[in-house]
């Protein structure tokens, strides 16, 4: 189990009094990061941009931050690493990069647990752009059980053909909390037998990893990962970085999804040729986001840090051990398993409460959704709020989701956990949504 009281101790927002239970919007940032910004604030520069000892200094910062991330998820190297603005960005460019290898009568198979941000790109592809090239592609959604909130693998099975280009699939529901099964998920897309333009028969599987790399440990080569997308505004660093895994041959055969400058190799620019940077450069278009990327890359080392309770990786140029990764994350898992089953545990004693997901508080992250008939969830988050308990209502961008359960305000109330967490936040948000629903329909 985790440390928590030593771990919230490097959190501002908890020390001065907040209860943070809406994590899986954005998690907080500890006091090690905004130490670090305050020092980087007088050393940095431009990367690749510059001879001076600070420009030099940043960009081997900035350069190595992407051995952590690759490490972090079991990358080969930083070639397989991207970064972009959040997994919104990450999915996008994944889009943007293959929309011209996709041919008439192709399809891309999805599902109705998406965030926005997984389904509404492939829409935009389906429906809007391609069509306008004359080439029609399908988008299909996968179906999940209400009650049990599982992804129902025998309709994903049954979508996939072998003119499925891509499945794309979250790790992890921001609505229902469902892990999906990534393993099984990989072997439907393997047995589609697309002819890709690599020669490989199978499907490509891109992975939403938002709500799923914060808190398991996802090795990316151990699951056959093809795209891997997250944030890590969601796992204690700031706003604005987000990254994308792919395999090396995917990204080398990719079309950039942005051009312009230290994208294109040194000089390599005429009016009849452009070549582009080696990887991952060639997918850094422009001046990338060099004090986030830092910053997320020390976030990692820190959360190594915290889980593992003791100093071993932050501010250090240590490579991630790949058996510490796995204890970290573990870690994180078996604390929110346990903050979520005893949420889960003092949720159900409500009457009339509609829990949405997992029954069982493994199959599930350390989120819980839920309404109660008669009451807007938004009226429920906003009474959370005067007991100091942050939640949030609405429908979590999982718009397909609310409407699959026929609910015509697509909206929920959301409690979700992080590693600062301890089991008195769980009971106190839960006991708090006792006394917001009681005699109250
Ligand atoms: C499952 C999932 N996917 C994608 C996103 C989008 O993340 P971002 O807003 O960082 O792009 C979120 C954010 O809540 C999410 O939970």
């Amino acid at each position: 189990m985790l440390n928590t009281k030593r771990i919230r101790k490097s959190f501002p927002a908890i020390r001065c009094g907040r209860m943070i239970s809406n994590n899986a919007a954005s998690t907080q940032i500890p006091v090690q990061l905004l130490d670090l910004m305050k020092k980087l604030a007088v050393s940095y520069d431009n990367v690749h941009r510059g001879q001076s000892r600070s420009s030099i200094l940043t960009t081997e910062a900035f350069e190595s931050s992407y051995d952590t991330i690759a490490q972090f998820i079991g990358a080969p190297s930083r070639r397989n690493i991207v970064l972009y603005r959040n997994t919104t960005e990450a999915i996008n460019a994944v889009m943007y990069s293959l929309m011209t290898e996709f041919h008439d009568g192709d399809n891309v198979v999805t599902t109705y647990m998406e965030h926005n941000s997984n389904y509404v790109p492939w829409y935009g592809l389906t429906h809007e752009i391609l069509p306008k090239f004359g080439i029609n592609v399908e988008c299909r959604l996968a179906k999940f059980d209400k009650e049990t909130g599982k992804l129902d693998l025998d309709h994903l099975s049954s979508l996939v053909d072998k003119k499925t280009k891509l499945v794309c699939c979250t790790g992890a529901s921001n609505f229902l909390g469902t892990k999906t099964p990534i393993k099984e998920i990989r072997r439907i897309a393997d047995a589609s037998g697309y002819k890709q333009p690599t020669g490989e028969n199978k499907s490509y599987l891109l992975i939403d990893g938002a709500q799923t790399v914060p808190n398991t440990y996802i090795n990316v080569k151990e699951l056959d990962i093809d795209f891997l997308a997250w944030s890590f505004h969601k796992m204690i660093s700031p706003f604005g970085v987000g990254a994308l895994y792919a395999k090396e041959d995917l990204l080398k055969n990719m079309r950039p999804f942005l051009y312009g400058g230290d994208m294109i190799a040194d000089g390599m620019v005429t009016p009849e040729k452009v070549s582009y940077n080696s990887l991952p450069w060639k997918f850094t278009a422009g001046t990338p986001n060099i004090l986030g990327t830092i910053l997320s890359a020390q976030g990692l080392r820190l959360l190594m840090d915290f889980s593992l309770d003791k100093k071993k990786y932050f501010m250090t140029g240590k490579a991630l051990d790949s058996s510490d990764i796995k204890t970290a994350m573990e870690n994180i898992e078996a604390h929110e398993t346990a903050l979520i089953g005893e949420a889960m545990k003092i949720l159900s004693e409500i009457p009339s409460l509609k829990i949405y997901g997992p029954k069982d508080p493994k199959d599930r992250t350390s989120l819980v959704s839920f309404n109660y008939e008669g009451i807007s969830p938004f009226k429920i988050a906003e009474e959370l709020n005067e007991f100091n308990v942050e939640s949030r209502a609405g429908c979590h961008c999982a718009t397909l989701a609310h409407y699959y359960y026929g609910l015509t305000l697509p909206a929920s109330c959301r409690l979700s956990f992080y590693v600062y967490n301890d089991i008195k936040d769980v009971r106190k948000a839960c006991d708090a949504v006792k006394k917001c629903v009681q005699f109250k329909s």
